[in-house]
């Protein structure tokens, strides 16, 4: 029921942190990955002495969407999953939301959301020629918590949420389903530069009293994915050690 054997799955921001996580633990479960991301060399990285490929892509561009989902077809006979884990999260600065500048939340918004909804819109010809599929969106805890000082973070992630219910309900006719996965903070080199106590940052109200690791959230990845989750779609699996029930 888990098994994801022969499975077909695009990975957007694979060049490290968690598309990186996400990359080796759908290759360890048996799929082959296009590991996608602005940064090839990383990304290539991520697929040394691993089936599939990696690719040079960026989000913000249809045309790049458009080409990474044809280099899928070619490398991997197709597409089964996507899962769309790219943003902008390493380095992003941290401030009141009425001291965000215009331009800082349009480079949110274009890479977070637009980017998310053109991967979602190149993907879907090759998901239903496939029969079905899933798309997992990789969302955040934030977006329950509301967060401070990072609103054009929180607000991006809050639309992949509302996105997800959407294309639920239109790509369900088509046996795809969509889910997003929200992890809370999780040890990924973004984060260990981001916060100063990235490890004890929030951990004290998690039910579990500690944060993640990149391998606490890619089980839920590959439950989304596989035959295990055949009747679950639209949802979101929060992965956070229990800080937020959403
Ligand atoms: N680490 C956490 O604590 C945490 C918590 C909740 C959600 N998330 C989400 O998980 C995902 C991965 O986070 P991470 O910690 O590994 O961060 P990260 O910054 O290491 O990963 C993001 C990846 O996206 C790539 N990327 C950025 N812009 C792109 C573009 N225009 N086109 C293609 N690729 C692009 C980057 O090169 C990078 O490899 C992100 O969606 C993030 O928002 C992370």
């Amino acid at each position: 029921m888990f098994d994801l054997q022969g499975k077909r799955v695009v990975i957007t921001g694979a060049a490290g942190g968690l598309g990186r996580a996400f990359a080796h633990g759908f290759s360890d479960a048996g799929a082959s990955v296009l590991a996608a991301d602005l940064d090839l060399a990383g990304a290539k990285e991520t697929m040394t002495n691993r089936p599939g490929g990696a690719i040079a892509l960026d989000v913000r561009d249809m045309e790049s969407c458009t080409r990474c989902i044809a280099a899928a077809i070619d490398t991997l006979g197709g597409v089964d999953v996507l899962v769309n884990n790219a943003a902008i999260y390493a380095g992003l600065t941290r401030a009141p939301f009425d001291e965000i500048t215009s331009d800082m939340w349009d480079q949110v918004q274009a890479v977070n959301v637009k980017g998310t909804w053109q991967m979602c819109k190149a993907a879907t010809p090759a998901l239903r020629a496939a029969g079905g599929g899933a798309i997992i969106q990789i969302g955040s805890a934030t977006v329950s918590s509301g967060s401070p000082n990072w609103m054009h973070y929180v607000a991006s992630k809050g639309a992949i949420h509302a996105m997800t219910r959407v294309m639920a309900r239109e790509l369900g006719a088509d046996a795809i389903r969509v889910n997003t996965l929200a992890p809370g903070v999780t040890m990924t080199e973004a984060s260990l530069d981001h916060f100063d106590n990235a490890r004890s940052y929030g951990a004290a109200n998690a039910a579990l009293r500690r944060n993640a690791d990149p391998q606490d959230i890619i089980g839920a990845g590959l439950f989304l994915a596989s035959a295990a989750a055949a009747f679950v779609t639209g949802q979101t699996l929060t992965v956070d050690g229990g800080k937020v029930f959403s």
